[in-house]
């Protein structure tokens, strides 16, 4: 038997076992573990809070294994993300770890890539429509059920709702719609919940979360209990919308990510709830196995989750929601925020 055909038998009786082998399709066939491995890191933005801490934690873990990373960050504009990736290719990086402003514009970027021999990792959000190697996020249709599941308790299962949803460019945003969906659909099937507004804000600004409210206020007056918002940054412009009208507190404001300023407004009590999604444990795995793939090492993922090409091999990281109730008990507690800077004592 051959050695490539002895390591397809390996790989094949371990995927049955354990999960799926990553097979780092693109990847230079011989290991780097001599040299100092370097890792190409390209963001969608910087602008927000939650993507400042990805990197730091996934820039310090990576040089504690020995690595050193190339960060750039797009500015929400898909040329200049290619561009970014085009230039950490030609710096011959090991392997690239993408958080794509935009997931079907970025197929690109990884069939450049592969053909670099550099594997790919998705990182947070997916890259649809090619042969990225692996994908590391949250569940994040689950993320969007726990939001609806938090809404529809807090309303008693009744009430006229506004829905701001993230950006279109983002296959998360479509997941977290997706998960809500499938717990309020039963309950707008039977008007119990009664959407009166809806819309995408665009490139997740938070003023265009504003913007949203604002034109629901005006179309519709100020009769409604609560703004589903897809993330902390739509909830923040959302509660603008509302201050202004003087309904901030007496509204429910549904977002996640559990930013400082969001976990703030709860404790102030204009913001209702949020999703604690531990960026901590999903930056460190992603920068082990960057540095693994670097490394050539078998990669084993548990889950797969289609992406319109192929099923993408995926590790998801569990999240938890927080409320004025369970702050300490989570937030606080996880060392993610200080309990001072929350609670601003
Ligand atoms: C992430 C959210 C984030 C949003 C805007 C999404 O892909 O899952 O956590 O708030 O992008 O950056």
């Amino acid at each position: 038997m051959s050695i490539r055909t002895l390591l397809m038998t390996v790989s094949f009786i371990l995927s049955v076992l354990i999960g799926l082998v990553v097979s780092q399709s693109g990847a230079k066939a011989t290991s780097k573990s001599d040299d100092k491995i370097v890792i190409g890191l390209s963001l969608d933005t910087l602008k927000e809070a939650r993507w400042q801490k990805d990197r730091d934690i996934f820039v310090a873990c990576a040089k504690e294994l020995g690595a050193d990373v190339l960060v750039q960050a797009a500015n929400s504009d898909d040329t200049t993300q290619m561009q970014n990736i085009e230039a950490l290719i030609s710096r011959n990086v090991d392997v690239l770890v993408i958080v794509p402003h935009n997931g079907k514009a970025m197929a690109k970027a990884v069939e450049k890539a592969h053909d670099a021999g550099i594997p790919v990792i998705a990182y947070d959000r997916m890259i649809t429509d090619c042969d990225v190697d692996v994908y590391i996020s949250f569940d994040n249709v689950k993320v969007g059920e726990m939001q609806a599941k938090f809404l529809l308790k807090t309303l008693s299962n009744h009430g006229k709702i506004i829905r701001v949803y993230g950006s279109k460019t983002d296959n998360n945003a479509f997941l977290f719609k997706q998960g809500q969906d499938n717990v309020l659909k039963p309950f707008i099937e039977k008007n119990m919940i009664e959407v009166i507004h809806e819309d995408w804000a665009e490139d997740w600004k938070p003023e265009n979360g504003k913007k949203i409210v604002n034109a629901a206020i005006s179309l519709h007056g100020d009769n409604f209990a609560a703004v589903l918002a897809a993330n902390d940054g739509t909830a923040g412009g959302a509660i603008q919308a509302l201050t202004e009208e003087g309904l901030a507190g007496k509204v429910k404001v549904i977002g996640q990510d559990a930013e400082l300023v969001a976990c703030q407004r709860i404790i102030q009590g204009t913001q209702t709830m949020t999703i604690y999604k531990p960026l901590k444990k999903l930056a460190l795995r992603a920068a082990r196995l960057a540095v693994d793939m670097a490394k050539r090492k078998v990669i084993i993922a548990k889950e797969s989750i289609p992406n319109g090409k192929i099923d993408v091999p995926t590790i998801a990281i569990d999240v938890q929601v927080v409320t004025k109730e369970n702050m300490e008990d989570t937030i606080v507690k996880d060392g993610f925020h200080n309990r001072k800077d929350v609670y601003g004592e």
